[in-house]
């Protein structure tokens, strides 16, 4: 066969699958497509959160509860976020230290979550910060943390890990690991005292420890552990952090000084789409937090808006399972949206925050997709997402049980952030 005739037979077999097609997309093309423009959104039909039925009328909340919501769960993961196969895996617990801190205001403990399959193991570490005056268990946030659990807070004591992290220069991390010089560099994101101020604990995990965040094909971290046999096409970075969040809420529930029944779990950016998948696989977590999550995590898909899941799949294949390219091209064809995960939440406490300057998440999008999910919220007795449009800036609508705000600023998450969070908190978790 002559050269030129099979290049065109290759090019139209990778022309008639979605997936193949867009491999002839370059990212430059595709960044250079992204819309900013609102009134350029694409016309798009939402998928009814009451599988087939658009009338939550039609549908009763037992049937949310054992029907509807365990497909959608189903197809979350089968589609988009995969899954963590765990069967066959121990957990334990040790204790490493447990001391006060700062003039006895904080307790702080250190916990390694090993994780075992019988023939080699695997350390996570996880840090808690506890209040001491709070009379009996305390409630508590828990969430993962981008550098490691030495970089939330600049107390020394803190151990710093020996995993994999992002080479960044501001902070002077370089070859891939940390050291002293990283501590506190994200402490602007962890107002420990405030926290500890509102009667709340933290528990946090550097999430490298769980997974390292580079498309490694499934080897390191805990995917270490898995068989070699396992489908690694089912596999995704964010079900694994997602299953790390479980292994502190399974510590949590060992330790008398927690509120084990009051645990919000909380994320930002690729966290937060981690938080949103823990709290829709774990109902244990009582509460869930969503900040600036954006594309794959709070934000609708079909917006097409700032990120798209095209380019999501581009530049982090290990994100999501190898399924989910299937949709680069043709969102339209998702079985879901974002507002279905969202409602995988219900009737639990949500709150759902963007940043006005963070236009690649999506924040009317993000909005928009809580709103949507409030309707599964109504369903099962409970008060969502009240304002019928998007607030303004730095006016948060917290009034239901789903809470929405857009701070004016970046992409980050702040102590303006954790205050409406607190305050939430605080107001839903009183007994
Ligand atoms: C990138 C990515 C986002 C993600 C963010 C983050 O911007 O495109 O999807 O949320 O990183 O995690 O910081």
């Amino acid at each position: 066969m002559n050269s030129h005739l099979l290049l065109v037979m290759i090019l139209g077999i990778q022309m008639s699958s979605g997936y193949a097609q867009d491999t002839l997309k370059s990212m430059q093309q595709l960044r250079a497509e992204v819309n900013y423009e609102e009134k350029n959104v694409p016309d798009y039909a939402l998928p009814s959160l009451f599988a087939g039925s658009n009338d939550a009328n039609l549908i009763d909340a037992t049937t949310w509860n054992n029907k509807i919501r365990p497909e959608w769960l189903e197809l979350f993961e089968r589609e988009m976020y995969g899954h963590f196969p765990d069967e066959g895996l121990h957990v334990s617990f040790i204790i490493n230290s447990d001391q006060m801190v700062f003039g006895d205001k904080f307790r702080r403990k250190e916990v390694t979550i090993n994780v075992s399959n019988g023939r080699h193991g695997h350390d996570i570490s996880l840090l808690l910060y506890l209040p001491t005056k709070v009379r009996g268990p305390v409630p508590m946030f828990v969430g993962l943390n981008f550098y490691g659990n030495h970089t939330i807070h600049s107390d020394p004591g803190i151990s710093i890990h020996r995993s994999w992290a992002r080479n960044n220069e501001d902070y002077g991390i370089s070859n891939n690991r940390v050291d002293d010089k990283s501590r506190g560099i994200r402490a602007n994101r962890w107002p420990v005292e405030q926290i500890i101020q509102a009667g709340f604990g933290l528990g946090t995990i550097y999430y490298g420890d769980i997974d390292p965040d580079y498309d490694d094909g499934f080897n390191n971290g805990i995917h270490s552990l898995l068989d070699e046999e396992v489908d690694k096409s089912t596999l995704s970075s964010i079900s694994a952090w997602a299953w790390g969040l479980s292994q502190a809420l399974n510590y949590f529930e060992q330790d008398s000084q927690i509120d084990h029944d009051h645990v919000a779990v909380i994320g930002h950016s690729r966290l937060g789409k981690t938080s949103l998948l823990a709290g829709a696989l774990d109902q244990r977590f009582a509460m869930v937090v969503s900040n600036d999550s954006g594309c794959g995590g709070a934000a609708l898909s079909r917006r097409e808006f700032g990120e798209t899941v095209h380019i999501i799949n581009r530049s982090f294949p290990h994100w999501f399972n190898e399924r989910f390219n299937h949709y680069n091209e043709q969102v339209n064809k998702l079985p879901f949206d974002q507002h279905s995960l969202l409602a995988l939440a219900a009737p639990r406490p949500l709150y759902v925050a963007s940043a006005s300057e963070d236009l690649w998440a999506d924040p009317h999008g993000e909005f928009l997709a809580a709103k949507e999910a409030s309707k599964v919220y109504n369903l099962l007795g409970e008060k969502g997402l009240e304002d019928a449009s998007m607030p303004a800036a730095d006016s948060p609508s917290n009034k239901g049980v789903v809470g929405y705000h857009m701070r004016s600023g970046k992409h980050d998450i702040t102590s303006y952030d954790w205050a409406q969070y607190l305050s939430f908190a605080s107001r839903h978790f009183k007994k």
